[in-house]
C-alpha cells in the first residue's frame, strides 16, 4: 500500500496540466506561475506586507509548479511553435540549464522558509531574475 503514494502524489500533481497539447500544457504552467507571483511580488516590493504563512505557500506552490515544468513532456520534437523560440529546440541544453538553475532559486527560497521581509526578497530575486533570463533566449515578445 505504502509504496503506491508517491505515485498518486505525483499523478495528481500533473492532472491541471494534462492535455493533449504541450503548447498548452506549458503556456498553463507559465500562466500559473505568474499568478503566484501575483502574491510574491507585492511582498517583496513592500507594497503588501509580509506574511511568513503566505508566503511559504505561495512558495511551494511554485516550487510544485517549477516540477511539473518536464521539458522533454513539454517540448518535444515536432511541437515547435507558441512563443517559444526556435532556441529551446536547438539549444535545449542551455534551455535546461536555465530551467535548473529556476528550479534550483525557488527550491531554495523554500528551504529558506524565510521569517521576514528583508529574507524573503533577497531570497526572492533570483527567482523573477531567471524568469526573465530565461525569456530573453527562449520566449518571442
Ligand atoms: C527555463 C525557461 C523559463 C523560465 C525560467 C521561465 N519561463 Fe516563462 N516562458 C518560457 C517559454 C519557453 C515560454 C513560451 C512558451 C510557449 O508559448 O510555447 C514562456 C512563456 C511565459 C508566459 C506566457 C504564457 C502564455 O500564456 O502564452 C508567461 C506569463 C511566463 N512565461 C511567465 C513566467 C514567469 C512569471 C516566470 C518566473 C517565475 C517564468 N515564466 C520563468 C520559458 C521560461
Amino acid at each position: 500500500m505504502r509504496s503506491i503514494l508517491p505515485a498518486t502524489a505525483a499523478i495528481m500533481l500533473f492532472v491541471p496540466f494534462a492535455s493533449a497539447d504541450p503548447i498548452e500544457d506549458r503556456e498553463a504552467i507559465m500562466k500559473e506561475r505568474s499568478q503566484i507571483l501575483r502574491t510574491l511580488g507585492p511582498i517583496a516590493q513592500g507594497r503588501t506586507p509580509f506574511d511568513a504563512d503566505t508566503v511559504l505557500a505561495a512558495l511551494e506552490e511554485l516550487n510544485a509548479n517549477a516540477q511539473a515544468h518536464d521539458i522533454e513532456a513539454l517540448y518535444p520534437e515536432g511541437s515547435e511553435g507558441g512563443d517559444a523560440t526556435a532556441a529551446v529546440w536547438s539549444d535545449r541544453e542551455g534551455f535546461i540549464e536555465l530551467d535548473a538553475e529556476y528550479r534550483a532559486a525557488v527550491q531554495a527560497a523554500v528551504a529558506a522558509a524565510p521569517e521576514d521581509q528583508q529574507v524573503f526578497r533577497a531570497s526572492f530575486q533570483p527567482i523573477g531574475a531567471s524568469c526573465g533570463t530565461c525569456h530573453e533566449t527562449y520566449r518571442a515578445d
